[in-house]
């Protein structure tokens, strides 16, 4: 067989800490070892049936042609109307609202937009590792900013981009709630960080991810970035999607919403990629944003739920200190008490303890000495997972 040599951008690609580790657990069960996974962040209840009845619908109708590029009509006038409802933000949806496959198409086409070529993009450290597979392919660079944990969580301000920027920075992007730490930005924070990104001579756009907003807790509100001033809305671009908030990451659909430039930019990209989700799952996507939030309600608290469980069993192992997040799908156990690197700890809770997490060093270097326990999947796998879990780190803490 002939070898064709890869091209050089795609050699850099590194596979995500999630499918790396996946790898490794098939290859264990495969061997016939039993292993219960608290890593993923994939929500375990099924999708609310009246969204599921309405791709049923639209597909019975015939609703199985090409979409418009940008998105179904009636799917961007469901994301206009909800941002406003929610956020009191104004988009058009003819000019400033785009359909995405997922929130990942959606961080693409905007890198894409907005990165000038070796430009960099300043992130938080720890931070979600699947930003890295854009930035590279769109040969950027990243600018990790440290977080801090201030009164048990972790947070950075414009004194830390301060510290970091560079002439190269192009773009800040944002996390709120943020994965893997589930720090939920209050209003206060984001517009210390959007009065930063417009002050002097930065003018950074600012790409803020928010594919977890509905996953907060104790009664604290999600707010964009793009919604603290007006000024802060010229400058953000929005992605989200609906895979963690109606349970539907096997859909790939979610959306973006920013100025119009921006987004025209975005369009092109996505037309030479994939040009939208099915027609029948935008519809389904407009049902979902448009019909009563009950089922988002409830979601939520079952989370909340979960989450006060996973903190509860995790106290008093010596050297573990669990830190309750404000949002999210995930318990950040800080293990700086035991002594040992991250990835030493989640391999020995895999092959000795029979219990999958992430290392928080797989998020950056600001993510040592931290464990990441995911609560998307809940009952009897929740509850063995952290017995297990409990088991693994007493033993590593008395030797
Ligand atoms: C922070 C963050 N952004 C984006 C994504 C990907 O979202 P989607 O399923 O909408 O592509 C994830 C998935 O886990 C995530 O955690």
């Amino acid at each position: 067989m002939p070898e064709f040599s890869i091209a050089e951008r795609v050699s850099r690609l590194r596979p995500t800490a999630v499918n790396q580790v996946l790898q490794t657990m098939r290859k264990l069960e495969a061997e016939g070892r039993s292993l219960v996974s608290l890593m993923r962040g994939q929500p375990d209840s099924p999708t609310p049936p009246h969204i599921v009845e309405a791709a049923v619908r639209a597909l019975r109708d015939g609703r199985t042609g090409y979409p418009d590029n940008r998105g179904e009509p009636a799917l961007r006038r469901a994301v206009a109307e909800k941002l406003r409802r929610e956020q009191g933000l104004s988009y058009d949806p003819d000019r400033e609202i785009l359909i995405t496959d997922g929130a990942t198409l959606g961080i693409y086409a905007a890198l894409g937009a907005l990165l000038r070529n070796h430009g960099n993009v300043m992130l938080p450290d720890p931070i979600y590792d699947a930003y890295a597979g854009p930035i590279t392919l769109w040969e950027a660079e990243t600018t990790p900013v440290p977080a801090t944990v201030r009164d048990g969580r972790f947070i950075f301000g414009a004194s830390e981009l301060e510290e970091r920027w560079t002439t190269l920075v192009s773009v800040i992007l944002l996390n709120t709630p943020w994965n893997p730490v589930g720090t939920v930005f209050t209003r206060d924070e984001l517009t210390e960080i959007l009065e930063y990104a417009g002050s002097g001579y930065h003018d950074h756009p600012v790409l803020s991810d928010e594919i977890y907003e509905t996953l907060v807790y104790d009664g604290r509100p999600h707010v964009s970035p793009a919604a603290v001033s007006a000024e802060a809305r010229e400058r953000t671009v929005i992605v989200n999607s609906l895979s963690k908030t109606y349970a539907m990451t096997g859909w790939r659909v979610g959306y973006c919403a920013g100025p119009e430039p921006i987004l025209r930019a975005m369009l092109l990209i996505l037309q030479q990629s994939s040009r939208g989700p099915a027609t029948f799952v935008q519809d389904a996507a407009a049902c979902a944003l448009s019909s009563d939030q009950d089922c988002v309600r409830r979601m939520t608290a079952e989370y909340q739920a979960r989450r006060d469980v996973v903190v509860e069993r995790l106290k008093g192992i010596p050297g573990v200190e669990p830190m309750v997040p404000e949002g999210g799908l995930f318990v950040m156990l800080d293990i700086r008490g035991l002594g040992k690197p991250s990835e030493d700890v989640s391999r020995y809770l895999m092959r000795d303890a029979g219990v999958v997490v992430i290392h928080g060093s797989a998020y950056g270097p600001g993510g040592e000495g931290t464990l990441r326990v995911s609560f998307a999947v809940g009952g009897e796998t929740l509850d063995r997972g952290l017995d297990r879990l409990r088991e693994g780190l007493v033993r590593l803490a008395g030797g």
